[in-house]
């Protein structure tokens, strides 16, 4: 069995649909790291889902509970962390993101962004009301600079299964951390 001593702190960045919790999943299990998924953990705290959270509290509340929790997790070792797809639109995120790991980034094409997030509309209000499409394409125009800002590793995630990216980020990570 292998020993991971020290192996840094990954997080996963990009927008909705682009595979983060999934691979995260796989991730997880090939570095042993911890794995925490965002919205998930949001969700597991307060006791609701992100549409309650968004309809209650507004996008501003979510924002502050998926910050806080972004500062406690980064805060630690071991860490994996599959972020929600907004979560670099604050810059302490993104500083605390880029300060502490390894960030990645998943990308994916616009059409397959869309048949992704279609299939799973309910936990992502940002996308209902409107034209979906065109939802799902202003926020790309917002966020994708910021997402860059910060990756270190990016990754097109249309036509490759999530085993086989977890295994090509972990070998790139791996790389990147002996290389330090
Ligand atoms: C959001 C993405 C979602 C979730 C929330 C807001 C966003 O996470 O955090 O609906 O602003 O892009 P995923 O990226 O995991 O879908």
């Amino acid at each position: 069995m292998k020993i991971h001593r020290c192996f840094p702190n990954i997080y996963l960045i990009g927008p909705m649909g682009a595979g983060k919790s999934s691979v995260g999943r796989k991730l997880a299990s090939l570095t042993g790291l911890t794995h925490v998924d965002t919205d998930q953990e949001v969700c597991r705290r307060s006791g609701v889902d992100i549409n309650w959270i968004f309809e209650v509290e507004g996008e501003e509340g979510f924002r502050k509970r998926e910050a806080a929790l972004i500062q406690e997790l980064t805060a630690q070792g071991n860490m994996l962390i599959s972020t929600g797809g907004g979560s670099i639109l604050y810059s302490e995120n993104r500083e605390a993101l880029k300060n502490t790991g390894i960030v990645v980034y998943l990308a994916v094409s616009f059409e397959e962004q869309y048949q992704r997030t279609q299939q799973r509309r309910y936990t992502r209000p940002l996308l209902e009301g409107g034209d979906f499409k065109k939802n799902l394409s202003r926020l790309n125009l917002q966020r994708a600079a910021l997402y860059l800002s910060i990756a270190e590793l990016c990754y097109q995630t249309d036509s490759i299964n999530t085993q086989t990216l977890a295994r090509q980020i972990y070998q790139d990570v791996m790389k990147k951390h002996q290389d330090l």
